[in-house]
């Protein structure tokens, strides 16, 4: 799952401080990170909170599907979920999301979703392709 994101989350250690992050999260209460279900397994993990990495506290959507979980539309179907929250339900102007370039999986997935591609950016250590979701359009 981690090959992408340039923390090795095999090591219990990294996992573990990866979820405490996550769960240390202050940001405005209708956003965050919720858990990807299927029946009574977690199966994934999604986000759409303000970016630490773009400016203005423009809301940044994540996705994360175990790998046994992979390749049937799941984590599309989670994300698109959280995405029609955001743009629908609580009435953002924008929904952004930031992919490693060599991250066709996920870059697959935005595409699926419906993102623009605005550009390019130096995020999270490495070069990401910059995706924004607008409202009536994904
Ligand atoms: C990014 C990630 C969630 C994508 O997982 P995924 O299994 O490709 O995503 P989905 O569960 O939506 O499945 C989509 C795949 O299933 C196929 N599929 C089958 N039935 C489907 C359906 N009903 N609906 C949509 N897709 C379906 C799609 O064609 C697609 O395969 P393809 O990309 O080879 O065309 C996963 O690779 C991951 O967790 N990676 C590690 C974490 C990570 O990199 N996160 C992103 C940080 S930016």
């Amino acid at each position: 799952m981690s090959t992408h994101l340039g923390a090795d989350l095999s090591d219990p250690d990294v996992a573990r401080a990866m979820v405490d992050n996550r769960l240390a999260y202050e940001g405005p209460p209708e956003l965050g990170h919720w858990v990807i279900m299927l029946d009574d397994d977690l199966i994934g993990l999604a986000h759409l909170r303000p970016s630490k990495e773009l400016p203005g506290d423009l809301p940044e959507i994540g996705w994360y599907l175990s790998a046994r979980h992979g390749g049937r539309g799941l984590a599309t179907e989670a994300a698109l979920a959280l995405l029609r929250r955001g743009l629908d339900e609580m009435g953002l102007n924008s929904v952004w999301a930031l992919v490693r370039v060599d991250n066709a999986p996920s870059l697959r997935l935005a595409e699926r979703l419906g993102f623009l591609v605005v550009g390019l950016g130096s995020h999270y250590n490495g070069a990401h392709r910059v995706h924004v979701a607008l409202p009536g359009r994904a």
